[in-house]
């Protein structure tokens, strides 16, 4: 099955308006090998400009959340209409740091999932274990549990349009990336876990490997037949280090 390579950039609530023109100026730039997709996700502010300077054909604009409702009197919440009018193609939703600092549940992200789907736009489905749930061997429980309210919700056609990306808590941010049989070995859960359900939707799912992700370690990670690119934090927000990651990747699934 060919999939595309997607390397996402998600900066949290980091960089600003030199990094939206440096990191712009640097990709547009970039020969990205066929095949590849290359998304960035700045916090909302920075949308506008980075929509401005993006000319490359093969780079694209997400945001980090969207709202579960259209419109209304949500102070502080962003729509997706609002973000299809700065040409957004992807959201991130359910990053472990929603699930576990702003209490979403797996309930609330199936519901965004959906808003984000109507709208056009495609979710970046975030999923994954922590720590402790991976010792105490919780961890397909754990990523089947979070993958189920969206099944329940949307059914397996949604995944037609859906990029999951499994992120285990513990390589977040901390250097611990999983090595790249232990993610190969959970992607391949995840897809056969949809499978079940309808193996040629699992079979063309987009599922992006997160934690860690760095340019010395993409490689090998992106090289696993299960892993199809990267959902890429601290590494994003050094233009060397992330254009590396884009102009290696190769668009060989
Ligand atoms: P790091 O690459 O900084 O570990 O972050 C991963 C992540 O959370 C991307 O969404």
């Amino acid at each position: 099955m060919k999939r595309k390579t997607i390397i996402a950039a998600n900066w949290k609530m980091n960089g600003n308006l030199a990094l939206v023109k440096e990191m712009s100026q640097q990709l547009n730039a970039l020969q990205i090998s066929d095949n590849v997709e290359v998304i960035v996700c700045p916090s909302f502010p920075y949308l506008s400009s980075l929509s401005d300077s993006i000319t490359h054909g093969q780079l694209y604009l997400g945001a980090q959340n969207a709202n579960e409702h259209d419109k209304g009197a949500y102070t502080g919440e962003v729509s997706t209409d609002m973000l299809k009018e700065l040409s957004v193609k992807y959201v991130v939703l359910g990053h472990s740091e929603r699930r576990a600092l702003y209490k979403e549940t797996s309930t609330l992200v199936a519901h965004k999932v959906k808003t984000v789907l109507e709208a056009g736009l495609t979710p970046i489905l975030c999923i994954g274990e922590s720590e402790i749930e991976r010792v105490s061997e919780q961890t397909e429980t754990v990523l089947a549990s979070q993958l189920q309210p969206v099944l329940d919700e949307l059914g397996i056609e949604a995944f037609e349009k859906i990029i999951v990306a499994y992120e285990p808590v513990w390589a977040i941010g901390t250097g611990k990336t999983a090595s790249p049989e232990m993610a190969q070995a959970t992607h391949h859960f995840i897809r056969a876990f949809l499978a079940q359900v309808n193996e040629s939707v699992a079979a063309k799912v987009p599922l992006l490997y997160g934690g860690s992700v760095n340019a010395s370690n993409s490689n090998e990670l992106f090289a696993q037949a299960d892993i199809d690119g990267g959902l890429i934090g601290g590494a994003s927000l050094k233009v060397d280090e992330f254009i590396t990651i884009c102009s290696t990747a190769k668009g060989l699934n």
